[in-house]
């Protein structure tokens, strides 16, 4: 699916804001980034700088009442709203083993597509909170991965990342592989604002919830077939759909917004806020999902950013990730 015209200006505005922020003798901090990751995995003409390897399916979603009464949002109001969706392994190799750790976390992207013709955006994935607080420690920790390769002298660059943030390890610590994209469980990450009809603001983070969690061993997880998630998806969903609840969960006032690697207490309330099932598989999805841009900014009426910077650096990286790869 093509991007409409509200993602192109959200493309432009976000290659804008990264050029504007950055001083006149150095990259901005996006281009750092994907130079980073384009040199921890290459580059590969026409694929995602990260993420690189999904498949795209479609469906609709339908809220609950609850939603409405969190967020005035036209994806809330009830009505059955189409969506396309991308499932993904992490990393920038267009063909890294499904069942491999690299490819962990993996990430499900939604475009909802609104009754006035305009897209809102989801971007989430299977780690329960992220590793590092900002988009600068995100560069710090992709330069080092960088400089880590086999022959780099111990402590590594990265060990010694690592030291000095411990929640890397303790993110990464939370993932593994699922038997299929359908049985994993995927987390927004960052706090965004809901904004009822009264302009009542509540912060949440998302989560999406299979109706099953299906996690394997990383030894059976090694033993399967390069391909078997994308090639499980369209299959699956042909014969049955499959289905998963978006949750809310709710801060209370006081927790903080703006440091995705902190995540909220467990005990924090869950509010369902409805239903997303897939069940069309797309015929030529490696043709699909080049055409295809999904930004955690791209929000509509009654959803907002919050203090978390994380989204707006995840922007200016997946345009400049975008303008590379449609080149
Ligand atoms: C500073 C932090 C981050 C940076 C710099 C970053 C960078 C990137 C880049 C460059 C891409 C490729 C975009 C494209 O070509 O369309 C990407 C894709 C993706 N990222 Fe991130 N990312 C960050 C954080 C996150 C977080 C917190 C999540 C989830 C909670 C996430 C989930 C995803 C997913 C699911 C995709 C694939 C999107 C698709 O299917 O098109 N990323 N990321």
């Amino acid at each position: 699916m093509p991007m409409n015209p509200n993602g192109r200006h959200i493309l432009a505005a976000a290659l804008l804001l990264a050029a504007a922020a950055a001083g006149a003798d150095e990259a901005p901090l996006t281009t750092q980034i994907v130079d980073a990751l384009n040199k921890i995995y290459g580059s590969h003409p026409g694929f995602r700088a990260n993420h690189a390897k999904g498949v795209v399916v479609e469906g609709s979603f339908k809220a609950s009442p609850q939603a409405a009464k969190l967020s005035r949002a036209a994806l809330f109001n009830g009505s059955t709203i189409p969506v396309t969706v991308r499932f993904s392994d992490s990393g920038g190799l267009p063909d890294v083993a499904d069942g491999s750790a690299g490819a962990n976390p993996h990430g499900m992207a939604i475009k909802f597509h609104l009754p006035d013709g305009s897209d809102t955006d989801m971007v989430i994935n299977s780690l329960k909170f992220f590793p590092v607080a900002s988009g600068e420690e995100f560069r710090d920790l992709l330069v080092a991965i960088g400089e880590s390769g086999p022959d780099a002298a111990r402590p590594t660059a990265v060990e010694r990342f690592k030291a000095g943030h411990p929640a890397v390890d303790k993110a990464f610590a939370t993932v593994g592989t699922p038997d299929s994209f359908a049985d994993e469980e995927y987390y927004g990450v960052d706090a965004f604002i809901l904004v009822d009809k009264a302009g009542t603001r509540q912060a949440v983070r998302y989560q999406m919830v299979p109706q099953k969690l299906v996690h394997l061993s990383p030894a059976v997880a090694a033993k399967k077939p390069a391909d078997f998630l994308v090639d499980d998806l369209p299959q699956r969903i042909g014969k049955k759909p499959a289905v998963f609840h978006l949750k809310a969960q709710l801060a209370l006032p006081g927790d903080q917004t703006k440091d995705p690697s902190q995540p909220w207490p467990d005990g924090r309330k869950l509010v369902d806020l409805g239903v997303l099932t897939l069940d069309k598989p797309v015929a030529d999805s490696l043709e699909a999902q080049k055409k295809l841009l999904f930004m955690p900014t791209q929000l509509t009426d009654g959803i907002e950013l919050s203090d978390d910077q994380l989204p707006v650096v995840r922007a200016g990286a997946y345009a400049v990730s975008f303008s590379r790869r449609s080149k």
